[in-house]
């Protein structure tokens, strides 16, 4: 306990009595009346609530701590110049929040409830990168996002949407846009869609998670991957408390061999256009693949993120086509509109169909369903189509502008993969390697590019080869920018090849 205390306004004051309830009693470190000046001399409507939100803030930081006694509410007025109502409106509000604690007559104390926040470990935004030019794989142009006609439905859904549809939704999602997503993904995909069976979830991820959970709920500890693969599986079954098992590929697909071998019965797979090796499934490894889920009574996660966009022939249908009871099958508008939307859909098979929709209703309760509502009507208006031709045409065109470039900038490198999606896999000649060398070069010159490495689980073994592999997204990047970035690649290992 201290022998005296001093009051707002640096004043000595008698010893105080001990706070109510116990606990240890402190000084004001800081003239309470400092921290409260600012909110004091509001405009007169906002300073009552001005004057709560600082104390709050101040108890809350840990600025004023547990056990300091406040000056009283005449004292802290006259010290404010603000009325005494103001103070002993604020010191009584911020009483029953728990913020502070008074006892009869003997004056009000900080209370010992308010934990301050742990400061952040990181930051939980995706970084943005100040790169001269960014090559980082993931993101489409979002500046081709449909500005005009999402405002236009967006205007159109709030004049038409009945009352009652904006209630809680079917976690489901709206029947109307389950319908039109039907339709969407029967005649784009090639999917067997029954609308009864679409989950609207906030993209690939949440459809991953909301599987890995309902997995775990059925024993299952453990689910295969691709390997190289998507850092995004793994991270998102290990939320789920299930692990992965990365498998090989080959320029076909995950190889079976190894796939019966590690045990597990499901697998989550990009057959369209894998991650990121950029290989198309085969149509014989897509049959054994199948074979292989019967034949273990389990199941396949097919994430299809950016099979819309290939541009030497018309998509592969999914592989949820071949056998729907067997395939999980997700999408989303991740790359077709913008993936800030956090709008995709989950097709189940019946099996697991209850247990995934009790799943997304404990999680959130459903999709919202102004959301859902203005994406049903901007595809039954035929806008997503057009936004697909938009994106196809320019994503193309962009793809070509890279691989040009790396053919003039860096001679002999080859790209592999189907032409489709959004980045492509560019081997570089042995000159250029060893790798490690490389990417430090053309970090320092300011360019942000990913080797393949980087989605392999087995790291190691690839470490030590000289050549240089990169996975180049595109998408985001106009013609000129693409190849503006390839040529300050070139630049910075020009006349240093290994
Ligand atoms: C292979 C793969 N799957 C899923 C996702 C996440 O998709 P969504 O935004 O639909 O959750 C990504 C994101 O880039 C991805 O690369």
């Amino acid at each position: 306990m201290t022998s005296s205390e001093t009051n707002p306004a640096g004043r000595t004051a008698k010893p105080p009595a001990p706070p109510p309830g116990g606990g240890p009693e402190q000084h004001l470190g800081t003239p309470a009346w400092e921290l409260l000046l600012p909110a004091a001399s509001a405009p007169a409507r906002a300073r009552g609530r001005s004057l709560q939100a600082a104390l709050r803030e101040a108890v809350r930081s840990g600025r004023l701590t547990p056990g300091t006694r406040l000056p009283s509410s005449r004292d802290l007025a006259a010290d404010l110049g603000v009325s005494r109502g103001l103070i002993t409106e604020a010191y009584e509000q911020l009483t029953a929040e728990g913020y502070l604690r008074s006892g009869r007559g003997a004056g009000t104390w900080v209370g010992g409830a308010v934990r301050a926040a742990r400061p952040r470990a990181h930051d939980l935004a995706p970084r943005s990168t100040d790169a001269r030019a960014d090559f980082v794989p993931g993101t489409p142009d979002v500046s081709l996002f449909p500005r005009a006609a999402w405002a236009a439905a967006q205007r159109g859904v709030l004049a038409e949407l009945p009352h009652h549809e904006l209630g809680y939704p079917d976690p489901r999602g709206l029947p109307r846009l389950r319908t039109a997503l039907a339709e969407l993904l029967a005649r784009r995909r090639g999917v067997v869609a029954d609308p009864e069976r679409i989950v609207v979830v906030s993209g690939v991820s949440q459809a991953t998670a909301v599987l890995g959970f309902v997995l775990h709920a059925r024993g299952i500890r453990e689910v295969g991957v691709e390997d190289p693969g998507s850092p995004q599986h793994d991270a998102l079954y290990a939320a789920a408390g299930v692990s992965t098992v990365p498998l090989p590929m080959d320029d076909e697909g995950l190889l079976i061999g190894p796939l019966r071998e590690s045990g597990v019965r499901s697998v989550v797979t990009t057959p369209a256009h894998q991650f990121p090796t950029g290989i198309a499934y085969s149509a014989r490894r897509r049959t054994e693949l199948l074979d292989w889920a019967r034949s273990v009574d389990g199941f396949v996660l097919e994430d299809d993120y950016d099979g819309d966009f290939r541009y030497d022939r018309a998509p592969v249908g999914a592989l949820q086509g071949l056998d729907p009871e067997r395939v999980a099958y997700a999408g989303s508008v991740s790359k077709s509109l913008a993936p800030g939307l956090r709008l995709g859909w989950l097709l189940v098979p019946e099996p697991l169909a209850e247990e995934v929709v009790e799943r997304k209703r404990t999680m959130d309760l459903g999709h919202p369903t102004l959301d859902q509502a203005l994406f049903a009507r901007f595809l039954e208006r035929g806008d997503y189509d057009r936004q697909l031709r938009r994106c196809q045409r320019a994503y193309r065109e962009r793809r070509d502008a890279l691989v040009g470039a790396l053919a003039e900038d860096f001679p002999g490198s080859e790209v592999t993969g189907i032409a489709a999606g959004l980045h492509v896999i560019a081997a570089l000649p042995e000159r250029y390697g060893p790798q490690e060398r490389f990417l430090a070069r053309v970090a320092a010159a300011g360019v942000a590019v990913r080797p393949l490495t980087d989605y392999t689980h087995a790291r190691a073994g690839d470490s030590g080869r000289p050549g240089v592999r990169l996975v180049l997204g595109y998408a985001h990047l106009s013609p000129s920018r693409i190849r503006a970035g390839v040529r300050l690649m070139a630049e910075a290992v020009a006349g240093r090849p290994g």
